[in-house]
């Protein structure tokens, strides 16, 4: 009798443990490198909610800002390998994937970030969220954050003014040469390490949209900011192809509505927090902040422009036709 009480609890035990396994939620990782205060970081925590919200019991999303899980080095990596569900690397960090992403960083291609937005929207920037699919890295949605500024420990006002100093850029050869065609050095660092390179001034200076200079502080490590707005940082939000098609219809119907639902918060927000971050590092007189006359701006770009003749092969002249049609 003994024996089959026990056999009975053993059952009752491991069916319990059955139906608990069967109703824990779908943990899902979304791993990114910013603030949380950043237009990303409003974009996913607002994916979290929402997903949780619409899927209730069904999948727990977690978010992890400031490159605690990963750096963007490593993020994309992990991803294929079901580490992570969810990233959203800009679109500087894609070259590897397809080199025809580098149309994002040739320099003074987009006026503002509306063109980068009617870009992103017409057929051939939709077209780039599905070509990475043969890497196993399907692209759901263009997330923005602004447009660059350039920084130092001196004013840029002009082309040669950074003429010898080192900057520090993203993983991207496209800005890399950018620098090169001005005679600055360029080094590729993750995100996380700038704020101690320019602090420990083992580069010079960096370009960031508004959002990361001032959530990241960068402005306190820098004395001037010039409104250069020469190229775009916006983010692609991508997953794994193959795990995005393995999901049960109805879970991967709720997660993407919710990805539509964050990328409209995410590019709402993102000129509204371009505009008050630039404003709130103007007012914290750190760091000098300098307007550029169109005469100025002009030089920069003719110093600048050369670089997209480089990369017309690499990026397509089809490809980079359409991206500056966007600009009305
Ligand atoms: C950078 O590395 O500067 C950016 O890609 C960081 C980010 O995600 O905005």
């Amino acid at each position: 009798f003994k024996g089959l009480l026990a056999a009975t609890a053993l059952t009752t035990g491991l069916l319990g443990a059955a139906v608990t396994a069967q109703a824990a939620p779908m943990v899902i990782k979304f791993s990114h490198v910013v603030a949380e205060n950043t237009p990303k970081g409003l974009g996913a925590q607002h994916f979290a909610a929402c997903s949780e919200k619409k899927l209730p019991g069904k999948v727990k999303v977690e978010v992890y800002p400031n490159s605690q899980l990963f750096n963007d080095e490593k993020v994309m990596e992990v991803m294929l390998l079901g580490d992570v569900q969810f990233a959203a690397p800009s679109l500087s960090k894609f070259q590897s994937y397809n080199p025809a992403m580098q149309v994002f960083d040739l320099p003074f291609l987009f006026d503002d970030l509306a063109a980068v937005d009617r870009f992103q929207r017409s057929d051939a920037g939709q077209g780039l969220l599905k070509s990475m699919q043969d890497k196993g890295v399907l692209g759901l949605a263009y997330w923005h954050n602004g447009m660059k500024q350039l920084s130092a420990n001196k004013p840029l006002m002009t082309p040669a003014d950074a003429k010898g100093l080192k900057f520090r850029i993203q993983a991207s050869d496209v800005l890399s040469a950018q620098f090169d065609a001005i005679s600055a050095a360029a080094i590729k660092k993750p995100f996380s390490e700038v704020f101690t390179l320019l602090q420990t001034k083992a580069v010079d200076g960096t370009e960031n949209p508004w959002s990361n200079t001032y959530s990241q502080k960068f402005f306190e490590v820098q004395s001037d900011i010039t409104e250069t707005d020469h190229g775009v940082l916006d983010y692609l939000v991508v997953t794994s192809a193959e795990w995005w098609n393995d999901l049960p219809d109805d879970i991967r119907q709720g997660l993407s509505g919710c990805m539509d639902e964050a990328t409209k918060v995410a590019n709402e927000e993102a000129l509204k927090i371009a505009l008050a971050d630039r404003q709130k590092i103007i007012d914290s007189g750190v760091s000098k902040v300098h307007a550029l006359t169109p005469d100025q701006r002009a030089a920069w770009r003719d110093a600048m422009k050369p670089v997209w003749q480089k990369f017309e092969g690499v990026v397509g002249k089809d490809l980079l036709a359409s991206a500056a049609k966007a600009n009305a």
